[in-house]
């Protein structure tokens, strides 16, 4: 019933459990957990396993799309509404009538909407944008959030109120670090997967490969894991996965990719890279703070660099350091 649900470690058989204990219900869902963790892949099973199966299940990536525009494709609007609004137009929850709908990244609804999405997990009412006619719907909400809500209560961005009601049912959904027994699993799984999509004999995982992935961190969790594996699938010309066919990074080569998310805002982006710069640094290091200094030192020297075209004049002028000093830097880290 879970398809395309891999994972036989504890923590994700108590998320089978508990996704089987509340589909039949029609309380509202919070399944939370980093990004690719596979909250998508529970809300729909959450659907599929309910008494709302032959309904419609309706996705809506809250992050995707501006505040007016996510309010008319949650709620609809009326013809004349606002300038662009041409016809008259059904919205999601409308078309959900019935069956489930899926609110993704639910963190990133305006305060102003939060008041809208509210009545409607309240009241199951709500209006189309321009109109005063009140309509009912009969649907199940699945919201999903990779952001901690307590924390963006704290910040003043999530109303509390929308903050209970959505949490009635909580999915938790363990990163990939904390579930590495599924990792060997996955890995065959998307083997399987990807050989047959290009029609060819399934490549075997070699021992070496299949442990670097174990030490693996995955910041992208199981959705990084297929997309290096389709990698190295294509990319493989023999009949095993040898090291050699997954990203540098992966094989401690060099440092990860951070989150595209992250980069929206530079205060996660520092914590994630001392996060990163702390799993590297090794267990009884007692020179954390030089070691992670550095790692964002020479990172930043590098990209300034290669921004001036490798004029030093001009990276030592963008830094702020003297000239020496750059040349000095670029010795020690190895930047020639
Ligand atoms: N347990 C799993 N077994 C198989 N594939 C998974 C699993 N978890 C996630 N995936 C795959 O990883 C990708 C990301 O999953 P998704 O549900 O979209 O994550 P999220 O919504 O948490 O970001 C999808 O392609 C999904 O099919
Ligand atoms: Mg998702």
């Amino acid at each position: 019933m879970f398809e395309g649900c891999v994972g036989a470690s504890d923590v994700m058989q108590a998320v089978y459990r508990m996704t089987r204990q509340v589909a039949p219900s029609s309380a509202t869902v919070l399944l939370t957990g980093e990004t690719g963790t596979g909250k998508e892949l529970i809300a729909r099973a959450l659907h599929e396993l309910s008494g709302r199966a032959t309904g419609p299940f309706v996705r809506v990536n809250c992050g995707a799309l501006s505040e007016s525009l996510l309010e008319s494709e949650l709620f609809g609007h009326v013809k004349g509404a606002f300038t662009s609004a041409h016809e008259n137009r059904t919205g999601r929850f409308e078309a959900a009538h019935g069956g489930t709908v899926f609110l993704d990244e639910v963190n990133s609804v305006s305060y102003k909407l939060q008041v809208k999405l509210l009545r409607v997990l309240q009241e199951q009412e709500f209006e189309r944008v321009g109109d005063s006619r009140t309509i009912r719907v009969d649907c199940r909400v699945v919201a999903a959030t990779n952001r901690d809500l307590l924390d963006e209560i704290e910040a003043g961005r999530f109303r509390e109120d929308l903050y209970y009601r959505l949490n009635v049912l909580p999915i938790d959904l363990p990163p990939l670090r904390e579930r590495v027994e599924d990792v060997p699993l996955l890995a065959d799984y998307f083997i399987g997967r990807y050989s047959e999509a290009d029609g060819r004999t399934p490549p075997t995982m070699s021992p070496e490969a299949l442990k670097l992935l174990m030490e693996y961190a995955w910041p992208g969790n199981v959705r990084e894991l297929q997309n290096y594996m389709e990698r190295a699938i294509v990319l493989c010309e023999g009949d095993k996965l040898m090291p050699e066919l997954f990203p540098r990074h992966v094989r401690g080569l060099a440092p990860a990719r951070l989150h595209r998310q992250a980069v929206k805002d530079p205060g996660m982006l520092c914590t994630e890279l001392v996060e990163l710069g702390m799993q590297r640094a090794s267990e009884e290091a007692t020179d954390m703070h030089e070691q992670i200094v550095s790692l964002v030192e020479r990172e930043l020297i590098k990209q300034v660099l290669h921004s001036c075209r490798g004029v030093q004049t001009k990276a030592a002028t963008r830094l702020g350091i003297n000239r020496n000093t750059l040349h000095k830097k670029i010795t020690d880290y190895g930047l020639e």
